[in-house]
């Protein structure tokens, strides 16, 4: 098979650097993933297949970072994005999509009395720790090292451009680390608005680990014995491993709960939702963005999670990640390349053992983009419904020849 060809990605990125810092900045950037191996551009998408600028075609499981969970343009919800589309998106005041969408989410989390709409999952988190400092009246904001809560000052995980004033107020401990959190507790009394948490550990360059029943129950006790709230970040992970929330698969009750990319698989929507005791102050808290209140978004979103529930995308997206997860580990084990596969089967990850700057991870995914396979070398991959067994049998046979590649590449290191 011939290896593709990145010729027009790496031109436009060139006259993009020109006019966008950086070219491409983030997470996106080929730098970030591996320079020359992957293509910067795309043009269109189907399902769980993307094309780029110079006509490569790729399985995708990255999924536009987890939006996409039915397959990119699925028809029903595209449908009900369109006859939107026809009466107009934004306008000087919300759509009459807009109670149907809040009841999208307070039908089916049992945790959220009410919604609030932004369009990115920062909006989302934003609010939800305002609404706790609003709240309790304390300042304290308490994370995990790592845990990415998108780019709020508060959060943000290079700080360039943020005074320490800002800083200092969010402090944070290693996840799942009940006695460190307790610790906090101890040093910031009565003045910790919130914990939090990712329904899982999900950091980059990190194998996923799940929570301990220990620490979310600890975690829960602390919140109420001190008088702060639990809010639960289910950005990433959200409508792929339960429609009721991930805090319901992993089991524990948070006070917020934020949800963002996969609800209206791709189109800019997020939520942040609480109980009902927090509704008055939400109400107090000042939230506004001019798209917020647009329709088209919306539709989707109802559109979506509809198309969730009754194909059984959770289950199947499982089911094939269960798949490409058997594979890749018997391929391991046939080259001798030791790997640990960690996370859900829907948002699975591969991480190479003896692999501490990651260049064997960068080498087997810019060989895997080359031929066809769309993985992150050090950021967890997403399934969607789209993805079905011949798409995993097909990515199975490339990743096979980039696990022998990386035995003689890299040997016994
Ligand atoms: C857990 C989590 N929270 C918040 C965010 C920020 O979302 P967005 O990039 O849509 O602002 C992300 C994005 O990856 C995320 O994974």
């Amino acid at each position: 098979m011939a290896l593709y060809d990145f010729t027009r990605s790496y031109q436009m990125l060139e006259e993009a650097k020109k006019v966008v810092p950086g070219g491409i900045y983030g997470p996106r950037s080929p730098s970030f993933l591996t320079y020359g191996s992957y293509p910067a551009f795309m043009v269109h998408g189907e399902g769980c297949r993307v094309w780029d600028v110079d006509g490569n075609e790729y399985i995708d499981y990255m999924c536009s970072f987890g939006t996409n969970v039915l397959g990119l343009r699925h028809p029903k919800v595209e449908a009900a994005a369109r006859a939107q589309w026809d009466k107009g998106d934004c306008f000087t005041l919300p759509t009459d999509r807009w109670v149907e969408a809040a009841h999208a989410i307070v039908d089916r989390v049992e945790v959220a009395d009410w919604v609030v709409f932004g369009k990115n999952g920062s909006d989302a988190t934003n609010y939800a720790v305002t609404v706790a400092r609003a709240f309790t009246g304390k300042k304290i904001i308490l994370k995990a090292f790592g845990s990415y809560h998108g780019i709020g000052p508060w959060c943000v995980p290079i700080p360039v451009g943020i005074p320490e004033e800002i800083t200092a107020l969010t402090k944070q401990f290693p996840y799942g680390d009940l006695n460190a959190a307790r610790a906090l507790f101890e040093a910031h009394k009565d003045n910790i608005a919130c914990v939090i948490i990712t329904p899982m550990k999900h950091d980059t360059f990190q194998n996923i680990e799940f929570p301990t029943r220990e620490f979310l129950d600890g975690v829960r006790k602390l919140c109420d014995e001190q008088g702060a709230l639990l809010i639960s970040d289910d950005i990433r992970c959200g409508f792929r491993l339960d429609m009721g929330g991930s805090h319901v698969y992993f089991g524990y009750k948070p006070d917020m709960v934020t949800f963002g990319k996969a609800m209206a698989n791709g189109y800019p929507i997020a939520v942040a939702t609480g109980s009902e005791r927090l509704k008055e102050i939400a109400q107090r808290v000042f939230y506004s963005g001019t798209h917020f209140f647009s329709g088209v978004p919306m539709a989707a979103a109802i559109a979506c999670m509809k198309a969730i529930e009754e194909e059984g995308a959770i289950a199947h997206m499982a089911e094939m990640g269960k798949l490409l997860r058997q594979g890749l580990d018997e391929q391991s084990k046939k080259y001798g390349v030791p790997v640990t596969n960690s996370g859900p089967p829907a948002i699975p990850y591969m991480i190479f053992a003896k692999d501490m700057n990651f260049d064997k991870a960068r080498y087997f995914c810019g060989e895997a983009a080359k031929r066809g396979i769309f993985l992150h070398p050090h950021h967890n991959w997403f399934l969607s419904a789209a993805h079905k067994q011949a798409d995993i049998e097909k990515t199975l046979k490339v990743t096979d020849e980039c696990f022998k590649l990386t035995k003689e590449k890299f040997g016994d290191k």
